[in-house]
């Protein structure tokens, strides 16, 4: 797959990085190395350090700066998806039981409070200050676009601008901190940070939607399972989509469907047959498109070369990944 095309693209700076990253995880505390071990043994696709250490290439050089940013951001979102369980209910991730499921919910916090403090702490200790601001902007937001989407869970009236607001927040603002850092570790020029940064968050966009349509489609239950996402009264950009299409007396009877959604798997799949009804599945995914042309568009502006044609097919795969 693209990733791994790219990913050994890379070759030994990919290497230097993965070794980085895990030996920056020891602690003299048995119990968490031995959650860090689960962790760092179950990992998901390392996508955000890839795309950091590729925005580096692609505006300069990789450096051992980058190895600090792209460990940093792949530390960062570790924690969010410890955290993100514990605040989601959801008992599997990467096909294993997650952490809060193993260890209970406050070993999961304290552990992702942990990888949050390495994140911070591998920047200052390797004198990458010019990070910080773009890091903790990015941390202020992951909280803020959760807590938005939790208080949006309670009421129910999500718009798609809320919606946008949430994503934008909760996972775009990380992938376009990963890949602005690369650019800034990479040496690159005001512009080239500007695009990066940019483009970073046309993907996280992206990023997300895909992952809100899996939480209706996928039927295979290798990875996560799906039905979260109503089961915690989220409103996600499917069921946005298909809300427009109707009178608001449909609209306010699918919101209380979704209201009983949160215990009754009958409701769950009313919704979920609205959805499909409606075409909210097909026009997400066709705003989804829209956010990785973005991308693209800026990826193209670079001279032909080898990492941009690798950056510009993880953007496509991006579009269609079922992973
Ligand atoms: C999951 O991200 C969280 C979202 C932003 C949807 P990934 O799908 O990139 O997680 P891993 O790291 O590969 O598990
Ligand atoms: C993304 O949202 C979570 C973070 C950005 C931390 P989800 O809650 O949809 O992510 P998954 O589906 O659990 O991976
Ligand atoms: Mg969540
Ligand atoms: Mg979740
Ligand atoms: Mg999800």
């Amino acid at each position: 797959m693209e990733l791994n095309t790219a990913k050994n693209f890379l070759g030994n700076n990919w290497t230097a990085f993965e070794n980085f990253y895990r030996s920056a995880l020891r602690s003299d505390i048995a119990f968490l190395n031995t959650i860090n071990d689960y962790l760092l043994q179950h990992s998901g696709k390392q996508l955000r350090p890839l795309l950091t250490l590729i925005a580096a290439k692609l505006c300069g050089e990789i450096t051992a700066s980058a190895y600090v940013a792209a460990a940093a951001v792949e530390m960062v979102h570790t924690a969010s998806l410890l955290h993100d369980d514990v605040v989601d209910n959801a008992d599997w991730r990467h096909g294993m039981p997650t952490v809060k499921t193993l260890w209970k919910s406050q070993a999961a916090v304290l552990t992702g409070d942990y990888w949050l403090s390495r994140a911070f702490q591998l920047v200052v200790e390797h004198q990458e200050h010019r990070l910080l601001p773009t890091f903790t902007s990015c941390l202020l937001n992951l909280s803020e676009g959760e807590l938005f989407q939790m208080s949006k869970a309670q009421i129910l009236d999500t718009t798609q601008d809320d919606y946008y607001t949430i994503i934008g927040k909760k996972t775009a603002s990380l992938m376009s901190a990963g890949m602005k850092a690369g650019a800034i570790t990479g040496g690159g020029s005001k512009l080239d940070i500007l695009n990066m940064n940019i483009a970073g968050y046309a993907l996280g966009l992206a990023f997300q939607i895909r992952d809100d349509i899996f939480d209706y489609t996928k039927n295979n239950f290798f990875d996560k399972p799906t039905g979260i996402d109503l089961r915690e009264q989220k409103i996600t950009l499917p069921l946005i989509c298909a809300l427009k299409n109707v009178e608001n007396n449909k609209r306010e009877e699918i919101i209380r469907e979704v209201k009983k959604a949160a215990k009754n798997s009958r409701s769950a799949a009313k919704v979920t047959t609205f959805v499909r009804q409606q075409g909210g599945i097909e026009t997400a995914q066709s705003i989804q498109q829209e956010h990785i042309n973005e991308a693209i568009a800026i990826f193209l502006s670079y001279p032909e070369s080898e990492i941009c044609r690798l950056l510009i097919n993880i953007a496509r795969y991006l579009a269609k990944r079922d992973a």
